[in-house]
């Protein structure tokens, strides 16, 4: 660890890596893809019985109300990947990728495609608030799934038997199928479970367009863009934003083990790229 910070630091890229390595397995049907079993992968197990504990409303408006201010000073996005790699365990055995590098991997597998700039841009910004791992928030409310609170959890959230654990099963509000929320009052009026997606969305926000924040702000969003979820949330705007969403997730999911980028090489690139579109440092 090249970094003296925190517990859930220390113990993030193994982590990350098990979420990957349980949703990447080439041959495996559709169906099979997302099944977590507690038994094979029982850290992820414990991960989700924690994560849903705690997401709970009064977490969620917490936390929103603490970070989506973005009170933590102005970085650019160099800075910001840079104060990511701090993250990076080498005495994880299964990657010498940094976060840097998982990034571009990211973003090169989308340019390389030929999709639009912007694209390839979310491709490297899009786990960037992953930061908040270094703020001290615990690895459960930075990683993993997302799902909406105030309102029934759907079975096709990862491990939804976990949620009878959270005290907002015992809100019966909550606990209707709309819960807080009008029907079909759109994805950008909902309170998600906390994480890193959110945040960075909302450091994004100002800059960049609909379809590019939606791929931000919703890529782990399984239920919803995977399984088809909660679409009696869903606004024409969802609907129409659904497929960039989709669109971005294999790079998200497939990029990791394509070769180690050239960071030198790449940087003027880059440095284009972030000038188009973001200002030098945008507010964290
Ligand atoms: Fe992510
Ligand atoms: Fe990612």
């Amino acid at each position: 660890m090249s970094t003296g910070d925190s517990e859930s630091a220390n113990h993030f890229t193994k982590l990350d890596q098990d979420f990957v390595v349980g949703r990447y397995k080439e041959g495996k049907s559709e169906s099979d893809f997302r099944q977590y079993d507690a038994k094979a992968t029982p850290h992820v197990a414990e991960f989700y019985r924690t994560n849903h504990k705690n997401q709970t409303v009064d977490y969620v408006l917490r936390k929103e109300k603490q970070y989506f201010g973005l009170r933590r000073g102005k970085r650019s996005v160099w800075e910001a990947a840079e104060y990511l790699n701090t993250l990076v365990d080498d005495s994880d055995p299964d990657t010498d990728l940094s976060q840097v590098e998982h990034l571009l991997q990211t973003s090169e597998a989308i340019r390389k495609d030929g999709h639009p700039r912007w694209m390839v841009l979310v491709g490297f910004i899009h786990d960037l608030g992953k930061c908040l791992c270094l703020y001290g928030e615990p690895q459960w409310g930075v990683v993993g799934d997302t799902f909406p609170v105030g309102c029934a959890w759907s079975d096709r959230v990862v491990f939804p038997e976990y949620f009878s654990g959270n005290p907002d099963a015992n809100v019966a509000q909550y606990q209707t199928k709309y819960g807080i929320y009008e029907p079909n009052c759109g994805l950008e009026n909902i309170h998600m479970s906390f994480g890193h997606d959110g945040y960075i969305a909302q450091v994004m926000k100002p800059y960049l367009s609909d379809e590019a924040l939606y791929m931000i702000r919703f890529h782990s969003f399984y239920a919803w863009h995977r399984h088809g979820a909660y679409q009696y949330l869903e606004n024409e705007k969802d609907r129409e934003m659904l497929k960039w969403v989709k669109k971005f997730n294999p790079y998200d999911l497939y990029s990791k083990g394509n070769s180690k980028p050239d960071l030198a090489h790449l940087k003027p690139y880059y440095d284009d790229l972030f000038a188009e579109f973001l200002p030098e440092k945008p507010s964290w």
